[in-house]
């Protein structure tokens, strides 16, 4: 089986992942009609935005057989976690239509950290060592991080929007942390608590695509999570994104392949897990050494902004070999341009922020691809509406190029508070 000729897409989300999505998308010759749900101000330019949230299935049903669609692209992880994948491929209306997403199984590798570590345990998938506890266990706890050397790393295993991990210098501190989490510090999220040795080096993400047997490795990020210039400050979703990342070269890139999305994807197979979507695999390079920090079981925001803009070969053809099992038979082509997105947020993000703050500048022609995050329309004008606003990527021949390409057209753009890290990418240019 494959996708008809002419395919109409629902895709799920509202993010700057989803405009660059809906930007690669509507570049399709394949592409006949697409809908986003529920889309921002700058999906609109690709599609139509369908109001309904991405985890409510059966208005999602209800849309799908309305309007013909033929394939359905899941842009977060939520509806993923919530089993989205299974909940079409186990009614007999909509089982055929395909879903870009693993199963619900599947999303465990994100959605409980404890499980996504006893998969690479059990596959062989080099990782930081560990273990887990809940509340019974927390003189256990305690005794495990008097083991450790600091600084310790303390990880909610279950979804807690970015902000479930910890990493403490003190003892004293990370024990009275493990007690506050298990104690419900981040809900039931925190419920089981997965402590780590901690990993130095630089981090970098890769992306796969897979159809559950094949799978093709897209080009790699490195993404700014912090808020502040150099790396400091608080965790946010993503401030920026690099690729290609300089380090990971190709030798470092066939450690990559060999000894982790080899093992990862033989994994899933050989416990019958059905995975037909992306894996982005937050890596550690210790000292050429590449570590898994984490598996998401989704494309990343910002990284996407960057990943889709380098990719030149069709993107409807891509996921028709996701769908179906036949990715083998599929060919990607990647621009050897550089590729570096630049965030814009709220004053105030990642902690409040006021919403409704009007955008000027955003018809400004420029070199750049303005791809709206947290962004609504109010009549004729667009507004600021989330803590991550714009994601504005450059190519160019080199970091140092697309960055300033990016931060030019930022200084086009203006909305009251407007915050952006004006260093993405410096720490890369020397190496
Ligand atoms: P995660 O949500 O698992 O990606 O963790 C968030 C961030 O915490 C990662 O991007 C790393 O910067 C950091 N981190 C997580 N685990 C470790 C570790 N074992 N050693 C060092 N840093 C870590
Ligand atoms: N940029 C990190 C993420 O998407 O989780």
């Amino acid at each position: 089986m494959k996708l008809p000729k002419s395919v109409n897409v629902l895709l799920l989300g509202s993010g700057g992942r989803e405009s660059a999505f809906a930007w690669k998308i509507a570049q399709s010759n394949r592409l006949a009609n697409l809908f986003i749900s529920p889309g921002n101000a700058g999906t609109r330019a690709f599609g139509t935005n369908v109001d309904i949230n991405p985890t409510n299935f059966a208005s999602i049903k209800q849309f799908v057989l309305a309007n013909n669609i033929n394939l359905v692209v899941v842009g977060p992880e939520d509806p993923l976690v919530k089993g989205i994948s299974d909940y079409f491929a186990s009614d007999p209306e909509i089982r055929l239509i395909p879903v870009i997403g693993p199963s619900q199984e599947g999303a465990r590798l994100e959605g409980s950290k404890e499980y996504a570590k006893v998969f690479m345990m059990r596959h062989g998938v080099p990782t930081a060592a560990y273990r887990s506890f809940t509340k019974k266990e927390l003189e256990a706890g305690y005794a495990f991080l008097e083991t450790l050397q600091a600084p310790y790393v303390l990880k909610a295993d279950g979804l807690a929007a970015g902000k479930g991990v910890l990493i403490l210098s003190d003892l004293t501190e990370a024990k009275e942390e493990l007690k506050q989490m298990l104690e419900g510090k981040f809900g039931a999220a925190s419920g089981r608590v997965v402590i780590e040795e901690y990993l130095s080096g630089i981090e970098c993400s890769v992306f796969v695509a897979t159809d559950g047997k094949n799978y093709k490795i897209l080009p790699e990020a490195k993404d700014y999570k912090r808020i502040g210039v150099g790396d400091s400050g608080l965790n946010t979703g993503g401030m920026g994104a690099v690729s290609p990342v300089p380090f990971a070269d190709e030798a470092f890139m066939e450690k990559v392949r060999t000894r982790i999305v080899e093992p990862t994807v033989e994994g899933l197979k050989k416990e019958g897990i059905r995975y037909n979507g992306f894996i982005f695999i937050g890596l550690m390079n210790s000292g050429g050494e590449p570590l898994v920090i984490e598996y998401n079981v989704r494309m990343g925001d910002p990284e996407t902004e960057v990943v889709l803009p380098r990719l030149s070969s069709d993107i409807i053809d891509l996921f028709d070999g996701i769908a179906y099992g036949t990715l083998d038979k599929k060919t990607i082509a990647v621009t050897p341009q550089t590729a570096v997105t630049v965030v814009t947020v709220s004053g105030g993000y990642p902690g409040d922020y006021e919403k409704g703050k009007v955008i000027s500048g955003l018809d400004t022609p420029t070199e750049s691809i303005v791809f709206h995050a947290g962004t609504a329309t109010k009549g004729k004008e667009v507004i600021t509406a989330g803590g991550r606003v714009l994601s504005v990527t450059s190519l160019g021949d080199s970091i140092a190029q697309a960055a300033e390409q990016s931060f030019q057209t930022i200084d086009g753009i203006r909305y009251e508070g407007m915050y952006f890290r004006n260093d993405i990418g410096k720490d890369l240019i020397s190496m």
